[in-house]
């Protein structure tokens, strides 16, 4: 559903994308995620070079109870990754930290709440510490 939405929305109502994103109002997530974030987040597992959106946007349901707050933590971990600030510490060792990305406010904005809106608590990470998340090192 969200799929034909947004290939209708690429199709039809777009047809000359600003790339200054001079439009605050009408930056796209979906789209700047497929622009700037694809290359190392895959949606779903398998992970690329970095943890898929999904299970990510799970923990960040778990940690934060409103999209504000969330999105306020995306965007300020974004401009400046930060492993004590990290959702998922273990992503961290595992992947590495992100680098900082020099996106605008309104592209990290969007993108991060189409980030937020990716929760899918039938997939995993969703409910209890660490289910299905994570490396399972047991020794
Ligand atoms: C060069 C590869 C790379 C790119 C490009 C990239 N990421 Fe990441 N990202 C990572 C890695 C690696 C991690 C896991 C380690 C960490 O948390 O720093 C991560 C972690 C994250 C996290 C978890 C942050 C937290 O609070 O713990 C979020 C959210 C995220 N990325 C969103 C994005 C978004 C949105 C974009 C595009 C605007 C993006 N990433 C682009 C590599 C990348």
């Amino acid at each position: 559903m969200k799929k034909i939405l947004y290939a209708c929305l690429v199709a039809g109502a777009v047809p000359a994308f600003s790339p200054a994103s001079a439009f605050a109002a009408t930056v796209d997530g979906a789209a700047v995620f497929n622009r700037n974030c694809s290359v190392c987040h895959s949606v779903s597992p398998p992970p690329k070079s970095a943890p898929p959106v999904i299970p990510l946007a799970n923990r960040y349901h778990m940690k934060f109870a409103t999209k504000e707050q969330g999105v306020a933590h995306m965007v300020s971990f974004l401009k400046k990754p930060d492993k004590n600030k990290a959702v998922e510490p273990q992503a961290v060792s595992r992947f590495g930290l992100m680098p900082a990305l020099a996106l605008g406010d309104a592209e990290l904005k969007a993108v991060a709440s189409w980030f937020w809106d990716q929760y899918n608590p039938a997939m995993g990470g969703g409910r209890g510490m660490g289910r299905g998340q994570g490396p399972c090192i047991n020794q």
